[in-house]
């Protein structure tokens, strides 16, 4: 029989914790439902104590993910884990992930608490979770640099409270791969009644080994779970990339003999989602979902890829769900045809008023662009859930004038609160005027931080999609805006990271304090 490999999804927790990547109940939900479509075992869904935003998120995603476990992250106390409980109540199948550290440098320098109490605080934790599932996971938080004796006397009692899954953090990315395989097995080894736990990894990329390291743990130490994230998102230098594991594990079958359940085919729609969502754009050569992964640019390689795809070619590329850029609608496609479409995709609307609400995007686009690919259809979606909620500005329209060597002027017209605002003004380039236009009414004094254009398609005609990163009083936001003209996308990306920057949201980014 084969081991199956249990596939922990954090990209809404951990990934969530990159500076700039909050994100918004709905879209949370949206990401849910794209990662229960790509299999995963477990979606931790957030950290329920941190804020009631993530809170109300944790428990949406819990009543409408049937088929993946809901877990939410809680701190070693009561109050966390009755707050995870709570926002877990509603789902077909849930888990709870407490953590505490057991380094002694977090021990003193952070929670100023010698080893007995942590011990003693964990233990009481994992008991009192146990009162509401017994599927428990706990962490000990930085557990790469934790002494090896206290860790295992930690993790025997927290398996005799009842913990289900041990996941052994490198929280700092201070692991090597060799070494903490052998902390794993060692673990595993030394912990007596370590059989009655799955083990797991949990491995950040400060220095670029995540992926090694996780493997690692699974290959030399005998973990059966991962905790991943799509596109490696994740605090500082990210986390294990879901993509890049699976992909190993699938392809490497051969070595590491292990079963996943993961739908393979829609790792890329996962990844351009989250791209999307979280304005953190893809590196072009990022392993299986950069968008030169699958390209042969020397003669050589495209001759032997053209003779044999194997010769060049070690997974394919639409089995990570590379779509190669269909047509798929075009002007006179009806309603039925678009909403088909959507499903195929595997896009769920709330309702037939926002299936209308995009089709007649659909149609505005396809009266400027002859050819529709899913790609376009993606970017309608999300610019509509970007402009469903009750947000303050929306964008209306913009015109613009530009001479080579001398300054561009650009006018602005979008609503804030319902009324119509006009905003002009000069800028070294059309897109600079176009953001100063905005300002000059909003005046929000943020910072700039980030723009970058993608374009979502081949050819000129190409949608033009313009991520902005804002930051004002230590907040961070991204937001994606796309058009068929960049200057017109780059008015609507400001405009939405506006609209995020300013929202009354309790949340900025969920740290884990003490
Ligand atoms: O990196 C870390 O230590 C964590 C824990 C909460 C598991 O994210
Ligand atoms: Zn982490």
């Amino acid at each position: 029989m084969v081991d199956q490999l249990i596939i922990f999804d954090t990209t809404l927790r951990d990934g969530e914790q990159s500076p700039g990547a909050s994100m918004t109940r709905d879209e949370k939900i949206r990401i849910a439902r794209q990662l229960e479509r790509l299999r995963v075992d477990v979606i931790e869904a957030g950290f329920a104590a941190s804020s009631n935003g993530d809170f109300e998120a944790i428990k949406a995603i819990a009543s409408i993910v049937k088929e993946s476990t809901v877990c939410s992250l809680a701190r070693a106390n009561e109050r966390d884990i009755a707050r995870a409980a709570e926002a877990l109540k509603g789902a077909n199948s849930s888990r709870i992930h407490t953590f505490i550290a057991t380094s002694p440098l977090h021990m003193e320098k952070k929670l100023r608490m010698m080893p007995d109490q942590v011990l003693e605080q964990a233990k009481l934790s994992v008991r009192f979770a146990r009162q509401f599932t017994d599927n428990i996971e706990f962490s000990p938080e930085d557990a790469s640099r934790s002494d090896i004796d206290f860790l295992c006397r930690v993790l025997e009692i927290i398996i005799n409270e009842g913990a289900t899954t041990i996941n052994v953090a490198d929280t700092v990315g201070y692991g090597v791969p060799e070494l903490y395989g052998q902390l794993v097995r060692t673990l595993r080894e030394r912990v007596p009644n370590s059989d009655k736990a799955i083990w797991s990894v949990h491995c950040h990329n400060d220095l670029g080994m995540a992926v090694a390291n996780s493997l690692a743990g699974v290959r030399l130490g005998g973990a059966r779970q991962i905790e991943c994230t799509v596109n490696g998102l994740g605090e500082r230098a990210g986390n294990t990339a879901l993509e890049e594991v699976v992909m190993a594990l699938k392809t490497r079958k051969d070595y590491f003999g292990l079963a996943l359940g993961i739908d393979t085919t829609q790792i890329v729609p996962t990844s351009k989602l989250i791209s999307q969502i979280t304005g953190f754009v893809v590196q072009p050569n990022k392993a299986v979902v950069g968008a030169n992964a699958f390209a042969h640019a020397s003669g050589i390689h495209q001759d032997g890829v053209l003779k044999a795809r194997d010769t060049y070619e070690i997974m394919r590329a639409e089995d990570v769900g590379w779509m190669a850029n269909k047509i798929v609608l075009g002007k006179l496609s009806g309603r039925n045809a678009f909403k088909q479409r959507l499903q195929e995709l595997g896009i769920a609307m709330d309702s037939e008023a926002e299936v209308n609400e995009a089709f007649s995007r659909f149609k505005a686009l396809a009266d400027q662009k002859v050819e529709i690919y899913d790609e376009d259809i993606l970017a309608i979606v999300s610019s509509e859930a970007q402009v469903k909620g009750d947000e303050r500005f929306y964008f209306v329209s913009m015109s613009q004038r530009s001479e080579t060597g001398g300054h561009s002027h650009a006018r602005v017209v979008f609503t804030d609160q319902g009324n119509e605002c006009v905003g002009e003004s000069r800028g070294n380039g059309s897109v600079h005027a176009v953001l100063n236009a905005i300002e000059s009414r909003v005046e929000s004094g943020a910072e700039f931080l980030l723009y970058a254009v993608n374009a979502i398609t081949t050819g000129t005609e190409s949608q033009g999609e313009v991520t902005v990163r804002l930051s004002k009083a230590g907040r961070i936001v991204n937001a994606v805006g796309t058009d068929l003209d960049i200057v017109a996308a780059s008015a609507k990306a400001y405009l939405a990271a506006l609209n995020k920057l300013l929202a009354k949201t309790e949340k900025l980014n969920p740290q884990l304090t003490p």
